[in-house]
């Protein structure tokens, strides 16, 4: 299939289906602000959850933050955002259209001075003001990155749970960038949510601490249902780097708009500590208890986006497949993943008795599970509705049901089907997603 063809698919399946809509639609969308609909909140959900459950809850040396997404202006001075967050911008001379100079050709760089603008610079960090009264009120930031907050409040950890070095805290949230150039659906947006982790160490240990985490970080999309052949790591080059930053590597995956940045794994050494404790006058070293030392850590940083991890695994969970003559559309999410994992199917919506075994199935069911009913076409078409929002298992009500007690449990990758006992059929299916 075309790569423009494909996203073209996801977009329009995307909003057929429930999983995302652009914002505000019915005045006319907001520019690259797009909302999760149903399944998309369910995906999203899922996969934070997973992100947090192989980062925090299954891990001894992690710990959590929700910090606020407002913070003291002075966070920007020192996080070095507030002088140099910018990108570099031209005008296209004719057409007014604002382009940032690195998405530039080399034959369209060099019409810089022609045809468009000289560069200039451009803060991407999204301005707001705090306080009723116009004169008093102060200017604050939407934050650009939620690692600040967790920097801000190394010490605060510290204190408050006795951890030792090496250890890491993670923080998932929005963030908000006033992007120039913002697009491809939901992988470049104005706001958007990160899933970030500031992991702190020695600087001796820090290059093999670095590696780790990028491994880690890769292993994570696989096992997750990405194809390794859609992932790649990709490090940047000296030129590339932040100054402060001792190595910098991508996890890349194969958008159908090209190899693009799906998370940064950095080695921040120690400058973002440095720069707090220096601008607020407090003591962020830590403290070896054993050997009494003083110093600031170094931190390796993996920082990934919920939304471009979401449309890469949309993406890669996106197949169409000839079945019987007919063509289905089929989203292989990872269970984990997968937003509805049981969808109950009444054969017959005019009987009583099975529309009520079928209920009850489903009641009982959504205690664990996320479930859907859906009585309102032919099996042959719930079933295809259910495989394009990648639902895991569909179980099937039918009249011999009434008399075995059994139901028909069809698996989405392989359409098999099997009779299980009503009884067994919580269990069997936990088993089948466990
Ligand atoms: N604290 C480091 C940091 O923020 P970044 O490379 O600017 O690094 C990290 O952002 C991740 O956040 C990216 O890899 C990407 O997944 C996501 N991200 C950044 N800008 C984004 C945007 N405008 N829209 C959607 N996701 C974005």
């Amino acid at each position: 299939m075309h790569n423009s063809d494909l996203m073209d698919k996801i977009v329009s399946l995307c909003k057929r289906r429930g999983f995302i809509f652009q914002s505000s639609e019915i005045y006319g969308g907001l520019a690259n602000a797009w909302d999760y609909g149903p399944f998309g909140a369910e995906l999203k959900r899922n996969l934070k959850n997973c992100w947090w459950k192989s980062n925090v809850s299954e891990r001894d040396d992690m710990v959590g933050l929700d910090a606020a997404i407002l913070m003291h202006p002075n966070t920007w001075k020192a996080s070095g955002h507030a002088e140099n967050f910018t990108d570099l911008l031209v005008d296209d001379k004719k057409t007014k259209k604002r382009f940032r100079v690195d998405h530039l050709s080399p034959e369209e760089q060099a019409k810089i001075g022609t045809q468009y603008t000289e560069p200039r610079e451009f803060n991407l960090m999204l301005k707001t003001r705090l306080g009723a009264v116009e004169d008093t009120s102060s200017d604050v930031f939407l934050r650009p990155e939620t690692a600040q907050g967790i920097f801000v409040n190394f010490k605060n950890i510290l204190d408050s749970t006795s951890r030792r070095l090496p250890f890491g805290i993670a923080q998932i949230g929005k963030s908000f960038r006033n992007e120039i150039t913002a697009g491809n659906f939901v992988f470049r947006m104005r706001e958007f949510e990160q899933m970030e982790i500031e992991y702190f160490t020695t600087a001796e240990d820090s290059d093999a601490c670095y590696e780790e985490w990028i491994n880690r970080r890769f292993n994570w999309y696989t096992e997750h249902g990405i194809r390794k052949e859609n992932l790649k790591l990709r490090k940047h080059d000296d030129d590339e780097l932040a100054h402060y930053a001792k190595g910098c590597t991508d996890v890349e995956y194969q958008f159908p708009f090209g190899w693009s940045e799906l998370e940064g794994i950095a080695n921040r050494t120690d400058y973002d500590l440095k720069q707090h404790a220096e601008l607020s006058g407090k003591d962020l070293r830590y403290h070896n208890k054993i050997t009494n030392e003083r110093f600031y850590p170094y931190v390796i940083e993996p920082s990934g986006g919920v939304d471009r991890a979401a449309l890469a695994f949309l993406v890669d969970a996106y197949h169409e497949e000839e079945v019987d003559g007919r063509s289905r559309v089929v989203l292989k999410l990872h269970k984990d993943l997968a937003p509805t994992k049981v969808a109950v199917l009444p054969l017959l919506k005019k009987n009583a008795d099975i529309v009520s075994m079928a209920q009850s199935i489903k009641t009982d069911l959504q205690k664990s599970l996320t479930c859907v009913y859906d009585d309102s076409a032919a099996i042959g078409k719930l079933y295809r509705r259910q495989d394009e929002v990648g639902t895991f298992f569909c179980v099937t009500v039918d009249v011999e049901s009434l008399d075995d007690k059994q139901v028909t449990v069809r698996d989405r990758d392989t359409m098999g089907q099997q009779r299980v006992p009503v009884e067994n059929l919580k269990r069997y299916i936990q088993d089948q997603l466990s």
